[in-house]
């Protein structure tokens, strides 16, 4: 995908090394996380073409990575880059849906899903719910999604996205709402971060939710 996460008034300005900053910004900060959880073994959940997996894959920590995608030309393009970079063997690339998780996806301790719940039809977030936080249950989980309070800082009005696939953008409220709810349901905690430039009033570009399971915490 050209533009994960896209910034599209950035990229119409033609900023688009801006929108290239915060993606790796934000790959940074999932990284982050996931070193703080001191996972080994980690899914990637609409890994798109790779941009994470390659990321872990060349860090010691990552024992057992596995990327799922959706789109089979996204999967193809991440297979080339992992050979390309000589880590084609560290990394299995299913295809496979959000909403309906290929049985071979167990046994991680941490799942990742970064820009990649926008793009799921909201009457199904609580489908991908049940399945990770409820029946897959990694120790942890990290999220990211575009912080719509943030948008009006790309020239954007009300109700504008940033993306055309994208189906919903929420903002801080919103977002902690929803992952707060999750966590309570499924016995996790969360930690909701900021990522990229923080504006006072209207926060970061990106939004970030990790949760960590509660019992794991105690
Ligand atoms: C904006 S891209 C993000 C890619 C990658 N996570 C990154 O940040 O570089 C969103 C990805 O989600 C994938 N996707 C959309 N719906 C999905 C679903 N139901 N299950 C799995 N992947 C999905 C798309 O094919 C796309 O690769």
């Amino acid at each position: 995908m050209a533009h994960p996460g896209g910034e599209p008034a950035l990229l119409l300005r033609g900023h688009g090394s801006e929108t290239s900053a915060l993606h790796e910004e934000r790959l940074g900060a999932v990284v982050q996380a996931l070193r703080e959880t001191g996972a080994a073994a980690v899914v990637d959940l609409g890994c798109g073409s790779g941009s994470l997996l390659l990321r872990l894959a060349g860090d010691a920590q990552f024992e057992r990575i596995t990327g799922v995608d959706t789109s089979a030309v996204a999967l193809e393009t991440a297979r080339s880059r992992l050979a390309e970079a000589g880590s084609e063997g560290r990394v299995t690339l299913a295809h496979g849906s959000l909403t309906d998780l290929p049985p071979a996806i167990d046994g991680f301790d941490a799942a990742t899903l970064v820009e990649t719940i926008e793009h799921i039809d909201p009457g199904t977030l609580s489908q991908v719910e049940r399945a990770l936080f409820g029946a897959l249950r990694p120790r942890a989980v990290v999220v990211t999604t575009p912080n719509a309070d943030y948008n009006v800082l790309y020239g954007m009005v009300p109700g504008e996205r940033r993306h055309a696939d994208h189906r919903f953008e929420w903002g801080r409220a919103r977002f902690a709402r929803w992952a707060t709810g999750v966590a309570e349901r499924h016995g996790y905690t969360v930690d909701l971060r900021g990522v990229g430039p923080a504006d006072a009033l209207h926060g970061s570009p990106t939004q970030l939710a990790l949760f960590r399971r509660a019992e794991e915490l105690a």
